[in-house]
């Protein structure tokens, strides 16, 4: 195990002996939606299991002659022969069933505006977006990169793409011109869909302009760009390629017959950072997909879609997004909310205003979300009516204890179970999580596999470790929303996940096993940093730094924040004319926000005289983390020279 990942280890170690259970009461149990023989169900019947989930769950155009081939691996095939259609499962169906009047979306805007959307509605608009996206060229197979905020048009336009076999990659709004040129490169996308803007804080916040710069260059590969008003901003406009979705849309007919698409069908590519500086699309397909979303929303979160309402509060420009709030809770024929906003506009209540208003019964959000409630106060959500709420979910880092007893008490009025659900974009669904009726869940713990699923921790040989023990984070068994490869690379999906262990998934984080066999995740072993929940690499900003003409070299750590859960610290060595001043600070934050997008940009930038590194001329990134998280730094006798520790911590202090 890394340096970082030994000592994280240890900060959790008395996490181990958490003695808090939180049993599901007797009535929740007798009514959950996953009961205890759902383990056993799985845990008998192999992958059998997932083929009976996806027959129960979604309806099939042709029925599969085979459920696994992994013939080929780590190249799966999920339910070989099946046709399927995801926005047909999501919504025709639906209607047809009767349920055209359900809400599916009850958006509610920044300003305070609201749509409120049902089924039938929402089928109308995905099927009108689908003849405007193929009147523009757009066929099955084709890339569309999507570019917007948290308003319905995101979902249409998903929905839309999954419709007629076009391949949506969406881009994540925070996201500079840059990050969304590359994409849009790596993807060769033909279309894209954007907004003029979005409100932030009260203001309008512009989109169009990123999209504008990614495509101001010869060469690239959209043919049409299709703009939502959402703010009303003006916009430069390009003749010939852009074009309003209110007139392309609106006026496009109603009608559309959805072709049932190959189980194996691209779905979606959706980027993320590894270890390298470029980021890698990653590819979900269809069939296995869309069954483990929609059997993972409903058991995790003890879904009963005709009388809960749902929330997750994650971006679509994030998997969590895309999973479970494009596909999961409408192929469930769910009723969710929608939120575009920040939470602390216009006031801090906001959230829990929305909570009491629409009654949410299930909320789905980040530790990151949840540690900056706590620091505002639970005078705040005390002011609302939450009463409604009887499930918690939390994803995307590991969730204190403290966080966890926070949520359970403030928002969950000490009787709704959490359930703390660990995947990746990777995994494309939820891969550890209690059952809310099942599991005695522990503050702290995602604790087990979902049934069907094959977690372990195994050690550097890759053997399985005890419990009371850690290791690395590792999947034994393929399972159905995998993702099936990095956009036009396949050496490097064997090499990022396939490599480090025989024939197992390496997830790249660490984690332990407690004296029950519970599972603790402890953070990334590997360069990706955990910001918010928002993965970024060290090398990708690194990238970024360098590419500045005052920057000669940079090094990026990620240091415990007590509200982001990490925060960016970069070194860097200014090139020699280059002066060390607060200007060159704020140049270079700026630089990175051009570079990758606000997200990315350094809570510090310390400037050295010179960095770290060992003989092979590799940077000691653990050093570099003792210095950014105040300690002393630690063991520096395999430095190339000694003395640089001192030179840093004296260039520091001065
Ligand atoms: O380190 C793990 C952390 O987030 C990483 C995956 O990031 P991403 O692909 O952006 O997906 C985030 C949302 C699914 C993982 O490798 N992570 C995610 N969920 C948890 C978590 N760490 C601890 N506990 C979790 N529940």
């Amino acid at each position: 195990m890394s340096d970082s990942a030994q000592k994280q280890g240890d900060a959790f170690e008395n996490l181990l002996h958490e003695e808090r259970r939180f049993p599901p009461t007797d009535e929740f149990a007798a009514n959950a939606v996953a009961q205890p023989s759902l383990y056993e169900e799985a845990s008998s019947q192999g992958s059998e299991f997932w083929a009976a989930q996806a027959r129960n769950l979604l309806t099939w155009d042709t029925d599969f002659t085979q459920t696994l081939d992994w013939s080929d691996a780590p190249f799966a095939k999920w339910f070989v022969g099946g046709k399927v259609n995801a926005a047909y499962n999501a919504l025709d169906r639906h209607v047809a069933a009767g349920l055209g009047d359900r809400v599916a979306i009850h958006f509610e805007g920044e300003p305070g505006d609201t749509r409120t959307i049902t089924y039938a509605e929402l089928t109308e608009e995905v099927k009108k977006a689908s003849n405007a996206f193929e009147s523009l060229g757009v066929a099955k197979g084709d890339r569309v990169a999507v570019y917007l905020p948290m308003i319905p048009e995101a979902v249409i336009t998903m929905l839309a793409c999954a419709r007629i076999g076009a391949v949506h990659s969406v881009v994540f709004g925070g996201f500079s011109a840059e990050a969304l040129r590359s994409r849009i490169d790596d993807a060769e996308a033909k279309l894209v869909v954007t907004s003029d803007g979005t409100y932030r804080r009260g203001k309008p916040s512009a989109l169009k302009p990123a999209v504008d710069g990614a495509l101001g260059r010869e060469g690239h590969t959209v043919s049409s760009v299709v703009v939502v008003k959402r703010n009303g901003e003006p916009v430069e406009w390009t003749e010939g390629r852009d074009l309003w979705w209110h007139d392309v849309v609106d006026s496009a007919s109603p009608e559309h017959t959805a072709e049932a698409h190959d189980s194996e069908h691209p779905l979606f590519i959706l980027y993320t950072s590894g270890t390298t500086g470029k980021p890698k699309g990653i590819l979900h397909t269809t069939g296995g997909y869309l069954t483990q979303t929609a059997f993972t929303h409903k058991n995790t979160f003890d879904l009963r879609p005709e009388t809960d309402v749902f929330w997750c509060t994650a971006d679509i420009g994030w998997v969590t997004g895309h999973s479970y709030v494009t596909y999961a809770p409408l192929i469930n024929g769910a009723t969710q909310l929608m939120y575009e906003g920040t939470p602390d506009t216009p006031h801090q209540g906001r959230w829990w205003e929305l909570v009491e208003k629409y009654k949410v019964s299930i909320l789905y959000t980040a530790p990151t979300a949840i540690r900056t409630f706590m620091k505002w106060g639970r005078d705040i959500p005390q002011k609302f009516d939450l009463s409604s709420i009887r499930v918690l979910g939390s994803v995307g880092e590991p969730i204190n204890p403290e966080a966890w007893m926070w949520y359970r008490e403030v928002i969950g009025g000490s009787k709704a179970p959490i359930v703390d659900t660990w995947w990746q974009t990777e995994t494309g669904a939820h891969m550890i999580a209690p059952m809310p009726g099942v599991t005695a869940t522990k503050p702290g713990s995602a604790q087990v596999a979902v049934p069907g699923i094959s977690i372990d921790v195994v050690d550097e040989l890759g053997e399985s470790v005890p419990n009371g023990s850690g290791g690395y984070l590792v999947i034994r068994e393929p399972w159905p929303a995998m993702l099936r490869g990095i956009w036009g690379d396949p050496e490097r999906f064997k090499e990022t996940y396939w490599s480090r262990f025989d024939n197992m998934y390496f997830a790249g984080d660490g984690a332990k096993k407690d004296e029950d066999g519970d599972i603790w995740l402890l953070g990334r072993v590997d360069d990706v940093m955990n910001i918010s929940g928002h993965r970024l690499s060290t090398t990708e900003i690194e990238s970024a730094l360098v590419s500045h003409p005052s920057v000669a070299e940079a090094a990026v750590v990620g240091a415990a924040d007590e509200t982001t859960g990490e925060a960016v610290v970069a070194f860097v060595i200014l090139r020699g004319s280059a002066k060390d001043d607060d200007d060159i600070v704020t140049t270079l934050r700026n630089h990175v926000g051009k570079e990758i997008g606000p997200i990315a940009k350094p809570r510090n930038i310390l400037v050295v005289p010179e960095l770290p590194k060992t003989r092979s001329g590799k940077i000691m990134r653990r050093l570099l983390k003792d210095v950014a998280e105040g300690r002393e730094a630690g063991d520096s006798s395999t430095l190339a020279d000694n003395t640089v520790m001192q030179q840093i911590a004296a260039s520091l202090r001065k």
